[in-house]
């Protein structure tokens, strides 16, 4: 149950012995949860199962203190991020916290299961990396946004569902391919709603990957559609904060291309590759069609 995993996660928070860490932990809370949910429902609903998803989530929280540092984000899951509140140096050295408490309790595990979680974690730095690097200039490389979309996202939830596999004895590879497909469209999913939701609905910053510099799939497919007028119109207003005129002329454009259309299908191509390596799996399918729909 998923409450396992949540009071795994305060233990395991509350063993660090740091009041500070305790209280700013808290301010995390909520969040789909959709890694714990994967290990849950691929192994049994056991002790076991729970602290795996428990020490993913500590990563994953983790991983997001960093993030929102990096993207100048300060809204997260509906309240004030701790860069926000807090500052910058604080959310770092809590993201480390998390991250290494997670490590700790990770070796409690097999070490092939240990192994595959956290090269996940190298992957997913190595994917926020190339996501900064790549929003220097006006990245138009569809291969290239679906390579750093691999690291920075899929490469943990693909991790959630094989070191699950791998804790049950069942195909790791099979349930490693589900995972990384749901993660790519989960990815593409997360850019197309930060163009088209808002940040009430999201719970966290909307319209700021571009300013942020990110070229996110719809950029990418709106840029090739575009003349070379166009093109160069959309080049200039990459990472900067849009005028309201800039702003509507790009959401007219993508309109007019369907270029958020044209990623929902790829995500969708990639959903049904994912549900095709575990036939019969209700309950993996049922998460599956929930984050192809979902609002924020
Ligand atoms: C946010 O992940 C970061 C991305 C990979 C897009 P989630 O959307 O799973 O975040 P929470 O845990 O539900 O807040
Ligand atoms: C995913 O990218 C971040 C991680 C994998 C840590 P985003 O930067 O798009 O995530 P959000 O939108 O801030 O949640
Ligand atoms: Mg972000
Ligand atoms: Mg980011
Ligand atoms: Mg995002």
């Amino acid at each position: 149950m998923i409450e396992n995993v949540e009071n795994q996660m305060n233990t395991l928070v509350e063993e660090i012995n740091y009041s500070r860490a305790t209280k700013l932990f808290a301010t995390l809370s909520g969040g789909k949860r959709l890694r714990a949910k994967l290990v849950l429902k691929i192994e049994e609903e056991n002790n076991e199962a729970a602290r795996l998803g428990a020490i993913i989530e500590l990563i994953h929280a983790a991983s997001l203190l960093h993030d929102d540092v990096i993207d100048d984000a300060e809204l997260r899951r509906g309240v004030k991020s701790v860069n926000a509140t807090e500052d910058s140096k604080t959310a770092i050295m809590l993201g480390d916290i998390l991250y290494s408490k997670a490590f700790t309790t990770l070796t409690e595990f097999d070490p092939k299961i240990a192994h595959r979680v956290s090269a996940a974690v190298t992957a997913l730095s190595v994917g926020e990396m190339q996501d900064v690097e790549m929003g220097r200039t006006f990245n138009d490389d569809e291969n290239l946004y679906l390579d750093m979309i691999n690291n920075k996202t899929a490469s943990l939830i693909e991790a959630s569902c094989a070191s699950a596999a791998l804790l049950c004895g069942k195909d790791e590879k099979a349930y490693g391919v589900y995972g990384k497909n749901l993660g790519l469209a989960f990815q593409i999913i997360d850019d197309i709603l930060d163009i088209v939701s808002d940040e009430k609905t999201l719970g966290k910053p909307a319209l700021n990957d571009f300013v942020e510099g990110k070229c996110t799939l719809p950029y990418i497919y709106l840029y090739h559609d575009l003349n070379d007028e166009d093109k160069q119109r959309l080049v200039s207003c990459h990472a900067k904060t849009l005028s309201s005129e800039d702003s509507s002329w790009i959401k007219t454009q993508m309109d007019n291309y369907k270029s958020v259309e044209r990623s929902y299908v790829l995500a969708r191509q990639l959903s049904d590759e994912a549900l095709g390596a575990v036939e019969g799996e209700v309950e993996l399918q049922g998460i599956i069609e929930n984050m192809m729909k979902r609002d924020f």
